[in-house]
């Protein structure tokens, strides 16, 4: 498997350092305020495992499951819901939990949605935002690390469902995609 990267792009002690400081933030941000935090399944689970948990505070936790149709590496902006929440969130203030926002499509279109059913306040968090690989414009709450337009897997992020359960973030050789 070590082959299979070119570079380890952030070592698990790096990334548990700032989402530390991320929860902070969040803390004093939301203090007084119930916080519902909606994963996106699957590349969240590590993160929101890990943020939730970084939170000195009460919180409730959702999962949505979508899927942007386009294949390997692109996505095109085009969303299904494959699971919605279970729970109305009417009134909530929502903060959706991302490990990446690339070209943005597939928030953009959550966003969206997730306004239209009446939430108090929807922000994002994001572990990593791509700035070269923006085609819509989000301008998430919090943002964990900028990094360049590379391929990324790792702590959740996966290629063709393989890597998600490495500790770190890394980035895939081109020989593995090519
Ligand atoms: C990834 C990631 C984001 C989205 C970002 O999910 O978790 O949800 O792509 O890409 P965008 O900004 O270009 O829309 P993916 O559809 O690969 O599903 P996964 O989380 O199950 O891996």
């Amino acid at each position: 498997m070590p082959t299979d990267f070119s570079k380890i792009l952030f070592e698990e002690s790096v990334l548990l350092d700032r989402i530390g400081e991320l929860a902070k933030e969040v803390e004093r941000d939301y203090e007084g305020r119930d916080l519902l935090l909606i994963g996106v399944l699957k590349g969240a689970t590590i993160l929101l495992s890990d943020f939730s948990r970084a939170l000195r505070r009460h919180v409730n936790i959702e999962w949505m499951a979508v899927s942007s149709y386009g294949s390997g590496t692109k996505s095109s902006g085009v969303v299904r819901i494959l699971k919605d929440l279970d729970i109305d969130i009417t009134n909530r203030h929502v903060l959706v939990v991302e490990d990446i926002l690339d070209s943005g499509l597939t928030l953009s279109w959550l966003l969206g949605n997730l306004r239209s059913r009446g939430a108090a306040s929807v922000e994002v968090l994001t572990l990593l935002r791509k700035p070269e690989a923006a085609k819509v414009h989000i301008e998430p709450r919090y943002v964990g690390f900028d990094i360049p337009n590379e391929f990324v897997v790792g702590y959740g992020l996966d290629y063709a469902e393989r890597y998600r359960n490495l500790r770190e973030i890394a980035v895939l050789a081109p020989h593995v995609y090519a």
